[in-house]
């Protein structure tokens, strides 16, 4: 196995939803099929643990996000997909960064500084109370998934660009102390499709649960739409598609043609029970068959289960021998 052109992880916690469609799923699905290209795809489930103590919740996350992943098309063959968690090397290479990251980079942290601040807000004396060193080192964790395959592109959202230039830093470090055996990777962030508004205008989110689950049914699809916030205008009264929710996810679909002439719609005036019954069939036509599909997975979850561990056996053709010389490299060896 080669190492990874593209890597990218997707923590097991929540339901896919249409956002983490058009942001993650659809991109990966095409660079999955690329024969020119080598991909990692992984259920980074050790990360969910940082936030979810549920064990049952867990699981049926990673499955239903497997299933769906599959279930829209990623090509399993030719990317390389798997659980983190298959993977014993990631950890062990884990601990090995740990003791070349900086304290105070961790510190600077984002969501380690989000939760001290939540933390001093609430007037608690202890700034990190409830901070488990697992959120702390999350960064750690992140950089071993990357650097374990050697990635050179992380594809991820915009919240995710300090992780990868921790990870850089880390990675530099030990090329710096031991010898140059890791590429520095790149970012990839995804602009234009990255985010999708939810029910209530704001980012489509778990956190805010706002989202549109991709593999509800039918029926649940055609409520959740219904249900998006819309302004009071009223039929033949001229739209703005700019802050318009429903025209955001339209065109997240839709091709470019297709999305001009809807904004010429807008400008008539569209009302907007017509659109969203038309945003409505254009979303359920997509999802049809990836839905029967998905239903058809979660019914033999032991089929997801052979895909992964077949996905594991691939990615540890590359991390076994790595992280042997990652051993060699500094010390750990047998020492006959
Ligand atoms: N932290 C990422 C997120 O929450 C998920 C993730 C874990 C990841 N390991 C990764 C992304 C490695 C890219 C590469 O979205």
């Amino acid at each position: 196995m080669k190492n990874a052109d593209y890597l990218t992880g997707i923590t097991t916690s929540g339901t896919p939803h249409l956002g983490n469609y058009v942001g993650a799923i659809r991109p990966a699905v095409e660079t999955s099929k690329n024969p020119d290209l080598v991909s990692y795809y992984f259920l980074a489930d050790y990360h969910s643990l940082i936030k979810n103590h549920d064990p049952k919740l867990r699981k049926q996350s990673a499955l239903e996000i497997a299933g769906a992943w599959i279930a829209l098309g990623l090509d399993y063959d030719n990317c390389v997909f798997y659980r983190q968690s298959d993977i014993p090397e990631i950890p062990e290479l884990t601990w090995i960064l740990t003791n070349l990251t900086a304290k105070g980079l961790m510190n600077r942290a984002h969501a380690y500084k989000a939760a001290v601040a939540q933390n001093d807000e609430q007037g608690h004396n202890d700034s990190d109370k409830g901070i488990t060193m697992g959120l702390f080192s999350y960064p750690i964790l992140m950089a071993a998934d990357i650097l374990m395959f050697n990635a050179r592109k992380v594809p991820v959202g915009q919240d995710q660009v300090q992780h990868l230039e921790m990870t850089r830093d880390i990675a530099a470090r030990f090329n710096h102390i031991y010898k140059k055996l890791f590429i520095l990777p790149q970012v990839v962030v995804d602009k234009t499709s990255s985010v999708l508004s939810g029910l209530d205008g704001r980012k489509m989110s778990k956190s805010y649960h706002n989202f549109i689950p991709l593999f509800d049914t039918q029926k649940q699809l055609r409520k959740l739409i219904m249900k998006i916030k819309t302004n009071s205008l009223g039929p033949n009264e001229p739209k703005d598609t700019e802050t318009c929710t429903l025209f955001s996810i339209y065109k997240a679909f839709a091709s470019e043609s297709e999305t001009q002439e809807m904004a010429e719609r807008y400008k008539k005036g569209i009302a907007w029970g017509t659109m969203k019954l038309e945003l409505f069939d254009y979303i359920d036509a997509i999802l049809k068959e990836p839905r029967k599909k998905y239903e058809e997975l979660m019914n033999n979850p032991s089929d997801i289960d052979e895909i992964l561990k077949k996905g594991a056996l691939k990615a540890r053709e590359f991390s076994v021998p790595f992280l042997e010389k990652i051993r060699k490299t500094i010390g750990i060896a047998s020492i006959g």
